[in-house]
């Protein structure tokens, strides 16, 4: 295991980072390279594997080496909300942080550009949100950051079904007065209701499908927010039961990189080159 005191940043160049555990799977350095040749930036970005009791040790240290900003990933994202000096608001909604930067006092600041990824894919593929309504299966740390993301968005409503129903219901009574949010066993979703499904859980990252009816697929756009070298199950099932759209979550990968990327480097990088950069090497 990577202990944070083996970090090493090199010298001459802006550093940056994601943290997590596992990490070798991660895409964020190839996206975020691809990024800086882009816009002609002098970066180095690398994936850290950090012990799963050290994560602020590893933020510490990071930050006295000199590095600039950080992403963190699975399973950091509360560990970053609770040892960052400020919180965005949304960050604060979310309790998840998934990028890092210091200010000038050397105080650390935490946001999430989770759902703002999420949202600007699907801007990116067309699927408005406006007025829709959706469907979100799944009730864990991955769909609590991109909740009022979509509420943002004028939807007409979001219906939450989870394999562990109290999760849903109480991610609900979180959200208070908003009326559009409302919790549902799978067994009671119905069919021709739903314009978009999301797939909030991690199912398809053990290959499991979930227990939902085929009918629900018909004529949605279905989005996973797990993204993987193959179609994921879930891309699998709403292809086969007649969705309009099926997607993963590559872009929402990419497009959550370009939104931390802007918040260090103040530039937009583009994102849907790098999109197909990645799937290409897939
Ligand atoms: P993450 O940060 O990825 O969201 P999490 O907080 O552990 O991780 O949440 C995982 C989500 O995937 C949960 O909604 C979980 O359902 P439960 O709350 O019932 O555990 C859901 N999930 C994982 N595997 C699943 C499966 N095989 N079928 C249905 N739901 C599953």
């Amino acid at each position: 295991m990577t202990s944070s005191l083996q970090i090493c940043l090199p010298a001459d160049t802006d550093n940056y980072c994601v943290m997590g555990n596992p990490i070798s799977h991660s895409k964020s350095p190839q996206i975020h390279k691809i990024f800086a040749e882009q816009t002609d930036q002098n970066l180095f970005y690398q994936a850290i594997l950090v012990d799963p009791d050290c994560f602020s040790e590893a933020l510490s240290e990071f930050q006295r080496l000199g590095g600039k900003g950080l992403n963190i990933t699975v399973p950091f994202k509360g560990d970053a909300c609770n040892a960052v000096d400020h919180l965005t608001a949304r960050a604060k909604k979310a309790a998840a942080v998934n990028t890092i930067w210091f200010d000038k006092k050397g105080e650390s600041h935490g946001d999430t550009t989770d759902a703002t990824g999420l949202v600007n894919d699907l801007r990116a593929n067309d699927i408005q949100l406006q007025d829709k309504n959706i469907l979100i299966l799944g009730a864990g740390g991955a769909v609590r950051g991109v909740l009022s993301g979509l509420l943002e968005q004028g939807v007409q409503s979001i219906t939450i079904a989870n394999r562990t129903h109290s999760r849903a219901e109480e991610l609900v009574t979180n959200y208070g007065s908003d009326e559009r949010l409302s919790a549902s066993e799978f067994t009671d979703l119905k069919s021709g209701f739903f314009d978009i499904i999301i797939n909030g859980t991690s199912a398809s990252l053990y290959g499991e499908l979930l227990p939902i009816d085929d009918t629900l697929a018909m004529n949605t756009c279905c989005y996973d927010m797990v993204y993987a070298d193959a179609d994921t199950c879930f891309v699998k099932w709403a292809r086969e039961n007649g969705a309009r759209i099926a997607l993963d979550g590559l872009g929402m990968l990419v497009h959550q990189a370009a939104a931390s990327f802007y918040i260090w480097r103040d530039v937009s990088p583009q994102t849907s080159s790098v999109i197909e950069i990645i799937r290409s090497k897939s």
